[in-house]
This record gives structure tokens, sequence and C-alpha cells, in this order.
């Protein structure tokens, strides 16, 4: 059980190129700093000729390694030995036509999918990289496994630690900051659970502190590993596309693992010549957390491969410490100021022609909504992705017969509070949850209808609302 040995990791400053072994531990470059790319070489793991051969791996779904909607691209993430692969059966996940939402985002019939990542084990797209990380994680021989969150990375490694038994979790999280879906998940999993005073951004920094000093497995998405499991959902959506790149990828910003990983996953796909055209990507921030779109879109900062683009954003964040400002959105797992992946994301819309754009938590919200009366449903940050949609649309950036792909990150019940709190009935609810925020209506709210426990009363009630 091990790694394989052709690939090994190398720093994504071109100044710099600096190159690691696969089996180091690393979370940024040792000489340089910049974050870090699992690299491969292509010519020796020789990956299939087309991307249609895939589809066999279907016919084995007794063997694990095909079963995993991960791992059954294994010959596009190839850093270990296909017996060094950790799988609880993450990505079975599904891309849907979302007829009933193509209205409100103003795209044609046929034109709108939805890709349910919140239908993985653990209720979010993290299982996709998590699975990943595990991976490389057992093959170094790591006993503990660390990560800052806003609740769905630490609900996804206690989870594997708790199904695999191979780790230990260890997890930080802002006090009062991640939803009651998320937090009773990791609680539930038995992970070690530190709440620390202050948000995200705050328990970034010192998880790797701890990690450095204690020599514990990092899991946060500035881990390589993480972002190549992620690859694997622009993998699905091709694959549930008939190979056929859509012409918009449009997903939520926080942290910037997803955006990065997808940019790398078309720039892979395009060098190898498994594809010949990217999906342009959106980026959608919160108005509340809205780094990236502050610095891509107002400051114009752009992605440049030798180390340039760190001091627009040191500027940027000594800037919000001056002003005291700390980011806040309904939608808490995106609630970053200080999005790791920052450059590796700027990397991703430079290969996919990208946009970013911020969306309030009064779009989001109703956002939400018609996405749950539209199919399955979603917890609030994922809905920034459609609002972004129905935005570009607004703007005439995205055309109404574009494809156009929005990434639902996780999945409904991670976060009941806000959705009873938009459909309340109960004003002073609204206000404490919602209002506090600046969402001042629920244009698509489905309120409960209060009765006495009486036949007629009810059979009334029915033929009133129905
Ligand atoms: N959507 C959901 C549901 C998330 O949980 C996250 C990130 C994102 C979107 C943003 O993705 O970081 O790749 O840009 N959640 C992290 C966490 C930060 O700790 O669970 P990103």
């Amino acid at each position: 059980m091990s790694l394989s040995d052709f690939a090994y990791q190398k720093c994504i400053s071109a100044n710099c190129g600096a190159t690691f072994g696969i089996d180091e531990v690393l979370i940024a470059c040792a000489q340089c700093g910049d974050l870090l790319d699992v690299v491969y070489d292509w010519e020796k793991s020789q990956p299939p000729s087309s991307l249609k051969s895939f589809e066999k791996h279907w016919q084995r779904r007794d063997d694990p390694l095909r079963f995993s909607g991960v791992w059954r691209f294994y010959e596009l993430l190839p850093f270990p030995t296909t017996d060094a692969v950790v799988s609880i059966g993450e990505g079975q996940t599904v891309l849907q036509t979302a007829d009933g939402l193509a209205p409100y985002v103003g795209v044609d019939p046929g034109r709108l999918f939805l890709q349910y990542e919140g239908l993985n084990p653990s209720g979010s797209f993290k299982d996709n990289g998590m699975s990943a990380a595990f991976t490389h994680a057992r093959a170094v021989g790591a006993r503990r496994a660390a990560c800052a969150s806003t609740g769905n990375t630490s609900a996804s490694l206690a989870m594997y630690c708790a199904a695999t038994r191979l780790m230990k979790a260890l997890i930080f999280i802002g006090s009062g900051k991640i939803s009651y879906g998320k937090l009773s998940q990791a609680l539930d999993y038995g992970a070690l659970t530190v709440q620390i005073t202050g948000d995200f951004d705050d328990a970034m920094m010192r998880v790797k502190e701890v990690c450095q000093s204690l020599g514990i497995y990092l899991v946060n998405s500035v881990n390589p590993f993480r972002l190549e499991g992620q690859k694997t959902i622009m993998y699905r959506v091709l694959e549930a596309l008939n190979w056929d790149p859509p012409d918009w990828i449009v997903v939520p910003g926080g942290n910037l693992g997803n955006s990065s990983a997808f940019g790398k996953a078309f720039a892979e796909l395009l060098e190898i010549g498994l594809i010949d055209r990217v999906p342009r990507l959106a980026v959608i921030n919160a108005a509340g957390a809205n780094t990236l779109y502050e610095l891509f879109e107002r400051r114009k900062v752009r992605w440049q491969a030798s180390q340039g683009n760190t001091s627009a954003e040191c500027d940027y964040y000594r800037e919000l410490d001056a002003a005291g400002q700390k980011a806040q959105t309904i939608a808490s797992a995106i609630e970053i100021n200080r999005p790791v992946n920052f450059r590796k994301c700027l990397r991703a819309l430079d290969v996919c022609d990208g946009v970013v754009r911020e969306v309030t938590d009064q779009e989001i919200l109703d956002a939400k909504a018609q996405v749950g009366t539209a199919g399955l449903g979603c917890e609030p940050a994922s809905a920034a992705s459609v609002a972004g949609a129905k935005r570009l649309r607004e703007e005439g950036i995205i055309a109404s017969s574009d494809r156009v792909v929005c990434i639902l990150t996780g999945h409904m019940l991670k976060d009941p509070t806000a959705t009873m709190a938009y459909h309340t009935t109960d004003q002073d609810e609204f206000n404490r949850v919602l209002g506090s925020r600046g969402v001042r209506r629920a244009s698509f709210a489905n309120r409960a209808v209060a009765v006495p426990n009486d036949l007629d009363e009810i059979i009334k009630a029915i033929q009133l609302y129905s």
C-alpha cells in the first residue's frame, strides 16, 4: 500500500517551481510559502485516450475503487497505488436537469442543471476531497487529522475517522459560527471539537499552528490532495452531459478549494487532450464575505504565475483588520474573509475565462427557497450559485440558451435554522435570524397552517389554501 511513482508535488509559483515528493506532508511550498499542486507525469501514467472509456467502470460496481464517484476516475488522480485508496462510497451524486428552476434563473428549458453534491455520505461535496486526503494521510502513516471548519469539512473529517477508524479527528470551529446540523454530525461521530473564540479565519490560522507543533495531518483545502478528489465533481458533470462541456459552471466561493480544483481539472483534461474546450467559471461570494469579488472584480487582481498576487491580498487584509471588519453572512459555510486558495482560484479564473459576483443574503435565501420547490434542496451557501447565475443572466453575461451547471455543495438539512426562519410565521424569529442580516422579505415562504384539531376546520383550511 503506497503512493505512485508518477506523481509529485510542485509549487504553483513559476518563479519558484520547487518540487517535493508525493510522500511529503506539506501545506505550503517549503521554499517560498506559495501553494502546492499535485502534478502527474502523464507520459508515464498513461491516462485513457477518451473520457468515454470511463463509462465501462460502471459495470464493476462490486469493486470499491470503481463504485466510488471519486475513484472511478482513478486514472485522472493517480497519486496512490490502487490498493491504498480509502473510500466510503463518496461521490454518488447526480446532475439533474432543473426545468422547474430555469424560469427563475432566466434560462431556456433544458439548459439549467443542478449538481447535487449534498447527496454525499456526510451531506456535502467535502467527501470527494476527504477521501483523497485520507488516502494520502493513511499512506504517510498519519494517526490524527485536523481541520478548521465552517462545519462541512469537520463533519466530513469526523465521518471518515468514525467510518474507517484509521485516524482520530480534531476539529476547530469558530464559536457560534456553524449550523447545528453540521455541529451535531461532528459530535455524534466522536470528533474532538474545539470551539475557539473567533471566526473561521481565526480558527484556520490556529489549526495550522497546532498541526505544525503537534505533527497532526491537516485536511483543509490548503492540502493539495483534498483538491485532487474535488476535481472529480467536474468529471461527473461531464459524464452526465455525455462528455460535452457545458457553457458555465457556477460555484459558491468560500475558501476557494472547489473553484481551484475545477480549474485544475479542466486544465489537465485540456493538457491530456481529453477535452478541447473548457466551460466558463463563475465563482459566487456572499456579499458579506466577498474578498474574491473585491480583489478580482473591483481591484482587477489577476493570476500571475510568478508569485505576484500576495501583496494585493495582504493589503486588503490589513484594511479589513484596520476597519475591524469580519465576514458576515447567513450562508455560514462561506463566511470567510481570508480564502486560503486565493491564488489557485485566480489561476482557475484565468484557465476558465471566469467571472466573480457577490450576492446578498436576501438573494441567497430566495434562491434557496426556489431550489427547494424545484427539487432536492440545498443549504444557504449552495444557493449562492443559483442566485449568482440569475444575476449573470440579468446582466446578459449568461445567455438564455447557455447550458448552465450550478453546483449545490451541501444538503438542505445542514441548516434547518435558516430554512425555518425563512418560512416562519413568527416575526420575532424572522427578525432574530434573518432581519439582523438585512433580509427584509421571504417572497417564497411556505408557511405552516395552524388549525384546531377539528375535522371541519381542517377540511376548510385545506380548501382555503390549496
Ligand atoms: N458550500 C458549502 C456547503 C461549504 O461547506 C463550503 C465550504 C463552500 C460552499 C465553499 O467552498 O471553500 O471550496 O470555496 N466549507 C468549508 C468548511 C470552508 O469548513 O466546511 P470552498
